[in-house]
This record gives C-alpha cells, sequence and structure tokens, in this order.
C-alpha cells in the first residue's frame, strides 16, 4: 500500500481527543493484501454496524478467514433476495478482490447513492475467495505495478491454484475446477503438476467447500438470484454451462442481463471502455468443476463468471494492470454490475415461492 494510513481516523477535537470515529477509505492506488481487506472489512463492520454483517465461511488450507460481508438497508427484513458475489479464486487475478472491495464501498459507504440496489435485496460479497494462492502472488518482489506475461506458474506471480499439497512434490488445486457439477470434464487435469488439477474430490479443497455451502445455503431458502464470480482476464461474462456444450435453459434471460452491463459500460465517458462478449462458458472452452455452473445446478437462476478485461487500448496487461488502471477499470465494473442488478431486481422483485 502506498496510503501511509490504511484508516482515516477522526478524532474528537475535545480534551481528550479520544477515536469517535474510524472510517474506512477505499482506495485504489494499490492492490489490497490479504491482511488490508480483513481491516477494510472490519472497519466496515464497525463503522455501519446496521447495514453491515461479516461471516466467516470457512477457512483457506493455511487456515486464513473466508469472510463474507452481508450488505443491508437495514430494515432487518430477512426473507430478501439475495445478489450473491465473489472474487480471487484465481491467485494471479489481482484486479478481481478490489473490483468486489469497489462494489463493497458503493453499496455500503455510498449507500444512498445506490439504496435502490438494497430495498428488496440483500447483498453477500466474498471478496478472495483463495487467500492463500493470492498472499503467495505477493510473497516475491513487492513492487505490484509491473505488467508480467504468465507463461507458466513458474513466477510466484502467476500462481493460479489454491496452497493445498498433494501426494508428491506438486502444490495446488485449482478450486474453479473443484465444485460438484461436471467435476473432471473439459479442461483439467487429473495431474496434481497441473495448474488446472481439479482435485480428489469435489469440495477437496477447503475454499471451493465454504463457497459451495454458501451457495447451496442460498439457493435451498430460495433468497439466492444471482451469483456472480469474478475473473480475469479475458473479457467476457459467462453463462451456465461450462462442463458441456449445452445452453441454459434461461440462456435469453441471461445474455438479457448481461447485455445490460455491455450497455451501461459502453456509455461510459471515458476512451476507451471494455466490450464484454456474452457467451456460455464451454464456448471459451468447455471445463467442469466450475462455480457458476455448480450455482446455477442447484437452483440460482441466474450464475456467471465475469473475466475482467486484458488490456486497454494498445497496452496488455493480463492479469496485473498497473495500479494507475485500477481506479478507471473498478469504476467501469461497478457501473456494469450496478445495470445487472438493476435488471435482476427488475426480473426478480419478489421472493420466489
Ligand atoms: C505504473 O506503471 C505504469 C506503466 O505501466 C507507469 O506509467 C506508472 O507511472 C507506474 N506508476 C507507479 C505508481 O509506479
Ligand atoms: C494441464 O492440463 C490441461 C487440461 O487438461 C492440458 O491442456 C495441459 O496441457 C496441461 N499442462 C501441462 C503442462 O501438462
Ligand atoms: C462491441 O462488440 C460487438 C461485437 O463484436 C460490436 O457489434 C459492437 O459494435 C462493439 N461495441 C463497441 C461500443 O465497440
Ligand atoms: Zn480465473
Amino acid at each position: 500500500m502506498y496510503l501511509p494510513f490504511f484508516l482515516i481516523t477522526l478524532f474528537l477535537s475535545g480534551s481528550l481527543g479520544i477515536s469517535i470515529l474510524r472510517r474506512p477509505e477505499y482506495q485504489t492506488d494499490d492492490y489490497y493484501t490479504y491482511e488490508e481487506i480483513q481491516e477494510f472489512l472490519k472497519g466496515l463492520e464497525k463503522s455501519y454496524s446496521k447495514r453491515v454483517r461479516l461471516t466467516d465461511i470457512g477457512r483457506s488450507y493455511e487456515n486464513r478467514k473466508l469472510t463474507t460481508i452481508t450488505i443491508t438497508n437495514g430494515d432487518g427484513r430477512k426473507d430478501k433476495n439475495v445478489i450473491f458475489i465473489d472474487a480471487g479464486f484465481h491467485a494471479r487475478e489481482w484486479l478481481t478482490h478490489t473490483t468486489a472491495l469497489k462494489a463493497i464501498n458503493e453499496l455500503v459507504v455510498n449507500f444512498e447513492e445506490n439504496k435502490d440496489l438494497l430495498k428488496n435485496y440483500d447483498w453477500i460479497v466474498l471478496p478472495l475467495v483463495n487467500p492463500d494462492g493470492y498472499t503467495f502472488t505477493r510473497s516475491g518482489e513487492k513492487f505490484t505495478n509491473e505488467t508480467i506475461v504468465c507463461n507458466s506458474e513458474r513466477d510466484v506471480k502467476c500462481w493460479r491454484k489454491n496452497r493445498q499439497p498433494n501426494d508428491g512434490n506438486c502444490i495446488g488445486t485449482d478450486p474453479n475446477r473443484n465444485f460438484a457439477k461436471g467435476w473432471g470434464e473439459g479442461v483439467t487435469s487429473n495431474d496434481p503438476c497441473n495448474f488446472t488439477f481439479m482435485g480428489t474430490s469435489p469440495f477437496s479443497a477447503p475454499e471451493s467447500k465454504a463457497v459451495g455451502k454458501e451457495i447451496l445455503s442460498l439457493a435451498n431458502s430460495r433468497r439466492g438470484i444471482m451469483y456472480l464470480s469474478f475473473h480475469s482476464a479475458i473479457g467476457n461474462i459467462m453463462y451456465p454451462w461450462s462442463y458441456d456444450s449445452i445452453d441454459a435453459e434461461n440462456a435469453e434471460e441471461h445474455i438479457e442481463v448481461a447485455q445490460s452491463a455491455v450497455d451501461a459500460i459502453a456509455k461510459v465517458n471515458s476512451m476507451v471502455s471494455s466490450n464484454y462478449s456474452v457467451i456460455p462458458g464451454y464456448k471459451l472452452y468447455p471445463a467442469g468443476g466450475t462455480s457458476s455452473d455448480f450455482a446455477y445446478d442447484v437452483g440460482f437462476p441466474l450464475s456467471y463468471t465475469v473475466e475482467l478485461p486484458d488490456s486497454r487500448g494498445d497496452l496488455v496487461f493480463k492479469f496485473h494492470p498497473p495500479t494507475d488502471l485500477i481506479k478507471e477499470l473498478v469504476e467501469e465494473t461497478w457501473i456494469g454490475l450496478r445495470a445487472m442488478a438493476k435488471k435482476v431486481i427488475q426480473l426478480y422483485p419478489v421472493k420466489r415461492s
């Protein structure tokens, strides 16, 4: 972090100088570490306790917390529909966490501007699914503003999987090949040394298991309407299925919702904005065991994997956008996400029976 003070502390100007309010400030100067993400979430819980609740839904292999933030409008209604978002399945996809934090910040801190998104919906966000892998990618050279071409996982910044040991010398399971839908199908590997290693069984990775449990519980209560998982860096919005060449039954509805993001982003007053393509996952390549297939399979009517862009104009940055670009990239994505959410709320205004 370049910011000297991650939390802005306002002091009582009175005689004692007691700290009365710690207001977490979202910043885009650099990528948040795992610890900074946890601090940011805790700060929000403290400052906005009526509208925010943190839940540890599990632990990573190395025992880091998998913390969701539940965001409400504070009216206490318990049966609202839910939009569930996660990010950071793959360790090197650095833009994804800060994109999730941007959404959290908009919904919590900029609540007045966005309260229409919380009237009949709660949002649950897990900004970092794979904290071990991500922390590993930050363990080498500390300089984050460096564009790298990842040809393999040999560079620590290019690591993709979690950090769970396997039999033999190779580490890591691909948590987005470890879900219980189409497990082992398509582009995935049963070789523990491969960067798409599917694990020893569905949900053998603790991170996938925790996310799967959360998805299942939201689907079973019928509150879960849209699941959206941020990845990078291809620049498309994918809907089911991924594991096989079949279109989701409500493909049209998926396209309609995703297209609202594409249209909203096209209107951004920026020199270059992203032009996402909207495709069924298998059209990228068939891949089984993904979280978005699982969410759709167990009952989320809308389920997406959003691949954030890999470039801006002529600059190709892949997984590690230069820090100068973080701000405009997360702003653009928020515009798209907000448009999708508005469309979802219009299509599913009330709880399904
Ligand atoms: C980050 O890298 C870009 C080039 O990719 C450069 O223009 C910019 O000055 C760098 N910013 C910092 C803070 O080092
Ligand atoms: C890893 O697995 C994928 C998917 O099966 C395969 O296409 C790729 O060749 C494998 N990589 C290596 C280095 O074996
Ligand atoms: C985005 O891509 C689509 C399909 O290639 C194209 O039809 C459309 O004109 C593009 N939109 C913008 C704003 O560039
Ligand atoms: Zn990914």
